[in-house]
């Protein structure tokens, strides 16, 4: 097993991801230009099968269920990543793999799969933490566009689990600025699509039924918006929201009000955050990371606030689980700060 930091060597890696209820796995490899601190991640393939079917009957997703679906799905997974990437094993450097973060069962299977491949293909193993491949698929380039990467950044990762902001140098070392104090924004949007009885998977559908609410006809909390420092709080909101609805027989276009009003709350914690980190750190550039910055109202909200920021948001297939952003982390050498 190698740590991503000392094994520079590689290019191209197969990598996969298993840690939730998405079995991914992708082929990339490191494109480093001429230009100083230029490098790019070029996707030759990114296999990602989706269990929603499977937990949308539970409501939520099952650990067990999840890890019997990825047992499913990973061979044939792999296989059509190695044959949509049209390279052989040999051009392979390493087998890059999610192994924390996330729910066990799952990536065990995962884990699983990559040593195994690691071990019949005589390459290296890397073990990848999912929140550094989250940040990576900031590197992933899509043909159209050259990203020039300017340092120091400030990261917001806003996932199902995870609400970190991060100071990112030009060495991609990363400094831990602050966090959620309680749940992350991923699951507060969870938590509030539950309440208004939406079906899972909840932030998407919450973000999907807020497009026809009125987003000021609630005013929810802004827990610690003005506080000192830049940690994050949404239990809060959640709170507010069930006493809000709570008894009440809503209609379509009340519950619309709420999710519009709720997704105002979470956003405007986030970006009054974002902006505090960027000014006390003199960032030059933000990057949102995560299955929330796939969230429209935050990536347009975001762009505006920032203004002459430059702010760098991955494709929305790329913010949410995949395979591709951990084999970005480690052709890059993305780690989490111990
Ligand atoms: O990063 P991710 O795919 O998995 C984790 O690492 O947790 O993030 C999943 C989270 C879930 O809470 C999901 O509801 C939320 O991201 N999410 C969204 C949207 N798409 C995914 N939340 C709000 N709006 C979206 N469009
Ligand atoms: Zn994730």
């Amino acid at each position: 097993m190698v740590s991503s930091a000392t094994f520079s060597a590689m290019k191209r890696v197969l990598a996969i991801e298993t840690s939730c209820d998405e079995t991914a796995v992708a082929v990339v490899e490191l494109h480093q230009s001429l230009i100083i601190n230029h490098q790019s991640i070029v996707v030759l393939s990114s296999i990602v099968s989706s269990q929603i079917d499977i937990h949308k009957i539970t409501g939520g997703v099952v650990p067990e269920v999840a890890a019997r679906a990825h047992v499913e799905a990973i061979i044939p997974v792999i296989a059509e990543a190695v044959k949509r990437a049209g390279i052989t094993k040999e051009e392979i450097d390493a087998i890059v793999t999610t192994t924390q973060p996330g729910l066990r069962p799952a990536l065990v299977v995962g884990e699983t799969a990559g040593w195994a491949l690691a071990a019949a293909w005589n390459k290296p193993f890397v073990p990848v933490h999912h929140i550094a491949g989250h940040i990576a698929a900031a590197w992933l380039s899509s043909e159209k566009e050259t990203i020039i990467h300017k340092f120091p950044a400030t990261v917001l990762v806003v996932s199902g689990g995870h609400t970190q902001l991060f100071q990112l140098n030009e060495k991609l070392e990363m400094k831990l600025l602050g966090q959620t104090r309680d749940d992350a924004a991923g699951e507060a949007f969870d938590k509030i699509a539950r309440l208004l009885e939406l079906p899972y998977p909840g932030g998407p559908e919450l973000a999907k039924l807020a497009l026809q609410g009125y987003g000021k006809a609630f005013d929810f909390p802004r827990p610690m918006f003005n506080s000192e420092d830049l940690d994050f709080s949404f239990s809060g909101l959640k709170t507010s929201v069930y006493y809000a609805i709570r008894d009440k027989k809503l209609s379509l276009q009340e519950k619309a009000d709420v999710a519009a009003s709720a997704q105002n709350a979470i956003v405007d914690i986030l970006i009054q955050k974002t902006l505090k980190a960027v000014q006390q750190e003199g960032a030059q550039e933000v990057i949102i990371a995560g299955g929330v910055a796939a969230n429209t109202k935050l990536r347009e909200t975001m762009k505006t606030a920032l203004g002459d920021t430059q702010f760098i948001v991955p494709p929305i297939k790329y913010c949410t689980d995949n395979a591709a952003m951990i084999g970005a982390a480690a052709l890059l050498g993305i780690e989490m700060p111990a």
